[in-house]
């Protein structure tokens, strides 16, 4: 049992007595690639956060690795389940201080030779480890902390919009990156997105956001093939026959 998510709610935080999200059930049993889509607002973020360890549910309960918050060090949880925010906060110093930064917080031997494996897999080859990451631009600093989350080897990697800050090149660098380091680690990807293509191309499963809940838990395939729910329908413009005909569009009576 990799992670299970037990009824889970969450309040917003915005809106007085209003829910954001509620049933959130889940269940991971063996490594897998989940991305997690639906509209803007629906708490994908939050939701991640809240596996991640960054941020507390409401009501229900996640249980990472069998084991439910109260049995486990934070850390250790944040170590196992490594979420990696969209826009990344880079700590005062170098690009090496903020690639041995998790080493020293986890108190673990920093795999420089990892390190640099996976920054030239990022596509950051060029870059002098000595430049204050101060003075890296959006795309790079979404990459530098997408490998510093990588070097835990969390069992999770919890990944909000890592690639949308990014070019076309370096999109598909990070892509390549993330399949071929879940087939080598066996690492679970979560990974929200708003890329279709790459929900379609990265992911086997499909957790798909709406009206509070994940709404729609099925196979990528399946899911691109046809939603099973109308919101499903909607949010990827597609009509369903039935519903084509109930408008009467693009149906021929004779
Ligand atoms: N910690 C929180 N607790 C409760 N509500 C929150 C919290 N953080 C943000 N919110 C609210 O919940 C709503 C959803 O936020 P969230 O960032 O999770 O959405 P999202 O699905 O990731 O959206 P986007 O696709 O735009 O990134 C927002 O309106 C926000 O104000
Ligand atoms: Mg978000």
């Amino acid at each position: 049992m990799i992670l299970q998510v037990d009824e889970l709610g969450k309040m917003h935080s915005g809106k007085q007595e209003q829910v954001l999200f509620a049933h959130v059930s889940a269940t991971i049993e063996e490594p897998t690639r989940i991305c997690m889509i639906g509209a803007s607002g629906q708490g994908k973020s939050t939701l991640l956060r809240i596996i991640g360890f960054m941020d507390r549910e409401d009501q229900g309960q996640v249980l990472l690795q069998g084991k439910d918050r109260s049995k486990w060090v934070p850390r250790e949880w944040r170590k196992q389940a490594s979420y990696v925010a969209q826009q990344p906060v880079m700590l005062a110093g170098t690009i090496e201080d903020n690639l041995r930064v998790v080493s020293t917080l986890h108190q673990s031997v920093f795999d420089e030779k990892l390190a640099k494996r996976l920054m030239e897999r990022a596509g950051l080859t060029e870059m002098a480890w000595s430049k204050p990451a101060s003075d890296l631009s959006g795309g790079e600093k979404q990459r530098l902390a997408l490998v510093r989350s990588m070097l835990l080897r969390p069992a999770i990697l919890l990944l909000d919009e890592v690639t949308s800050s990014l070019d076309m090149h370096s999109k598909q660098l990070i892509e390549m990156m993330l399949m071929d380091w879940h087939e080598e680690e066996e690492t679970t990807l979560i990974w929200v997105t708003h890329d279709m293509d790459q929900a379609r191309q990265c992911s086997s499963r499909l957790w798909f956001l709406a009206e509070g809940t994940i709404l729609e838990d099925v196979s990528t395939v399946d899911f691109f093939e046809e939603p099973r729910t109308q919101p499903g329908r909607k949010f990827l413009g597609i009509q369903s026959v039935r519903e084509r005909k109930w408008s009467g569009e693009g149906i021929n009576y004779v």
